[in-house]
């Protein structure tokens, strides 16, 4: 038996089959690659002692995801499957409509098909759009900013259809805030293509010296330093999260929502200042004018996944900054050699 994490290669994905993996929950990695590499599966084979089976394959294709089921006992789906570049969303929207829906839908039609009735999906919280902080789970949802985030929202109002019309039906929604950090062997990371469009990602290639300086995206905004505010989140508690989710959804029924921040706010002043001091380095930065669609405070109120799914964010801001800089660090150009 095993749970199948679609888009497992990626920076979340890896991060969670090193969880499961560790708490003995065995998996199967699917991954077309587009955005991860499979290079990878060694590393997660280095930290854990296991080599997970990875198919390569994309979840639209369902003769695939059908092939997936057929040669192995899936009893729950982790859906990271999807593209995710906010930016390239709002360039290419029906890129993003045609591939982060077909795939939730191909996965869920051969789940279907298979008597598979665990979905955990990789949500976020821009479905909130411009709300107050604090998040919860029941804060107004669906004025998205951007495509990618329509994607979200809508795959989130499939699932709660589906769960309506299939009684054995259990879905768990993750809202994540703005995951960071690496594990802390520093094997496995985010590994972006391109100029990342994420500050952490950012920060850690200017420390590498791969870009010049980081560009801070306005310094006016209504918060205590005038730079914008997240509820950044450690991606090894996001992963323990998942794990949490997973064998919820083994004891219940329906379709259920949690928020997965820390509660914190940080600004981008403050993740500037906390890398530059605990990894003892000096970061440029310059101001630079706001980024269209940029809100000023984003951050959750996690209660509800305390309570109900027994999970808080154990991991501090040191943490995440120095296990961020530990992977660019010993593995400067990524996955690449
Ligand atoms: C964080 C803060 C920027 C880069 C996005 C997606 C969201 C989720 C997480 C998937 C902001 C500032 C950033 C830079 C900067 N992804 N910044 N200079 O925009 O909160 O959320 O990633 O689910 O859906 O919207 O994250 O890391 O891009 O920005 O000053 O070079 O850092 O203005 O205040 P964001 P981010």
């Amino acid at each position: 038996m095993a749970i199948l994490l679609t888009g497992g290669a990626g920076y979340i994905g890896s991060h969670t089959a090193v969880a499961f993996l560790d708490a003995g929950v065995d998996v199967v990695l699917a991954d077309n690659f587009d955005n991860a590499s499979p290079k990878v599966l060694d590393r997660i084979e280095a930290i854990t002692g296991k080599k997970p089976k990875c198919v390569r394959a994309d979840m639209c294709d369902k003769q695939a995801v059908e092939k997936i089921f057929a040669e192995n006992e899936i009893t729950g789906v982790v859906h990271f499957a999807g593209y995710k570049a906010v930016g390239e969303s709002c360039r290419k929207p029906l890129k993003y409509y045609r591939n982060n829906l077909d795939s939730a839908l191909t996965v869920l039609e051969v789940m279907k098909k298979h008597g598979c009735t665990r979905f955990v999906f990789s949500s976020s919280a821009t479905v909130y759009g411009d709300q107050p902080a604090p998040l919860t789970e029941s804060t107004h949802t669906g004025d998205c900013s951007n495509p990618y985030g329509w994607t979200k929202y809508m795959i989130e109002q499939i699932l709660k259809t589906a769960c309506d019309a299939d009684p054995d039906l259990s879905v768990v929604l993750l809202r994540y805030f703005n995951p960071i950090g690496a594990h802390p062997s520093g094997m496995i990371g985010d590994n972006p293509n391109g100029i990342p469009n994420n500050l952490m990602p950012y920060v850690t290639q200017v420390a590498v010296g791969k870009l010049p300086r980081l560009n801070i995206f306005g310094d006016d905004y209504d918060t205590p330093d005038g730079t914008g505010v997240r509820d950044y989140i450690h991606v090894c508690d996001l992963a323990d999260g998942h794990l949490a989710a997973i064998r919820y959804a083994e004891n219940h029924v329906g379709c259920e929502v949690f928020n997965l921040g820390t509660g914190v706010g940080y600004s981008v002043l403050d993740i500037v200042k906390t890398f530059s001091r605990v990894n003892n380095l000096d970061l440029p930065y310059a101001i630079a004018p706001r980024r269209p669609g940029d809100l000023a405070t984003v951050y959750a109120d996690p209660k509800k996944a305390e309570t109900v799914l027994g999970w808080t964010a154990k991991r501090t801001l040191d943490d995440m900054c120095r296990d961020s800089w530990n992977w660019p660090k010993q593995n400067p150009n990524g996955y690449e050699e």
